[in-house]
């Protein structure tokens, strides 16, 4: 097994934090505010904005504790979930994980480079498959916490990995170990246009 999938998943066994249940049919109604950006069952129609229909749970509760805490910057969420509690936000979660998720289109001109990167990585550039913690389809890791990919609008994609990749004021909330953070940075702006496009249509 790869190095890296070894030490994440210590990491991710020692540090597992317990959250507060979610209650999906309660996260609704809290959800309502988030529809405008995320589409009011988590499928977003701009590509800017992150799909969070079937989401992984864990993954989403993560994310929702890091914006709030400023752990990860989201400009357009400020303030959004400073009233929020912790079960507020579990209620969320669950709902948003619930939904059924769409999936896009990939650009054909880029999709083999995308799909050789994603099921086989890159031996040279010490680049890990992403199928390993992503799963095959794309489906992510639900317990684990490694989010689901497949179908995401490649322009967010793109970004979070261009994030991952930058020195300063990128996006640092992936844990003691940098695992995104790694990986990130062995990828080149083809690789990075050519693996989005693929996950955009990857089901
Ligand atoms: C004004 C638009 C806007 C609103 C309203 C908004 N968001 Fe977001 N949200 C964003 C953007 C933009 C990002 C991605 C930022 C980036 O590029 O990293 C994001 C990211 C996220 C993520 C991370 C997704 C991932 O795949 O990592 C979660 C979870 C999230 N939002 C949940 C919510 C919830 C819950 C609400 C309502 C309480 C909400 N958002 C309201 C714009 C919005
Ligand atoms: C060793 C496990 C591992 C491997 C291999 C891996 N990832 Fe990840 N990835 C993660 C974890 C864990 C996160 C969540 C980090 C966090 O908590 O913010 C993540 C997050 C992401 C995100 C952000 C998702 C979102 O909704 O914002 C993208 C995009 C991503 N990975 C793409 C890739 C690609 C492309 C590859 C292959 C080149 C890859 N990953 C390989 C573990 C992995």
């Amino acid at each position: 097994m790869n190095k890296l999938i070894v030490s994440l998943l210590l990491t991710v066994g020692i540090s597992g934090i317990a959250h507060a249940a979610g209650d999906a049919t309660a996260g609704q109604a809290k959800a309502a505010v988030c529809g405008a950006c995320h589409g009011p069952d988590g499928n977003s129609m701009a590509p800017n904005f992150p799909k969070l229909a079937g989401q992984g749970e864990r993954y989403l509760t993560k994310q929702l504790h890091d914006i709030k805490s400023g752990k990860r910057t989201v400009l357009e969420m400020t303030g959004l979930l400073t009233n929020l509690s912790d079960q507020d936000l579990a209620d969320i979660a669950a709902y948003f994980a619930k939904q059924n998720g769409s999936v896009g289109a990939a650009d054909p001109k880029i999709v083999a480079r995308g799909e050789a990167l994603f099921r086989g990585g890159d031996l040279a550039k010490g680049l890990p498959a992403c199928t390993g913690c992503h799963s095959p389809n794309g489906a992510g890791n639900v317990a684990a916490g490694f989010p689901h990919l497949g179908g995401q609008h490649a322009q967010y994609v793109a970004k979070q990995l261009t994030d991952f990749r930058k020195e300063e004021g990128g996006r640092t909330n992936d844990g003691d170990a940098k695992t995104m953070q790694t990986i990130a940075k062995r990828l080149s702006d083809e690789d990075i246009a050519a693996v989005s496009s693929y996950i955009q249509g990857l089901h």
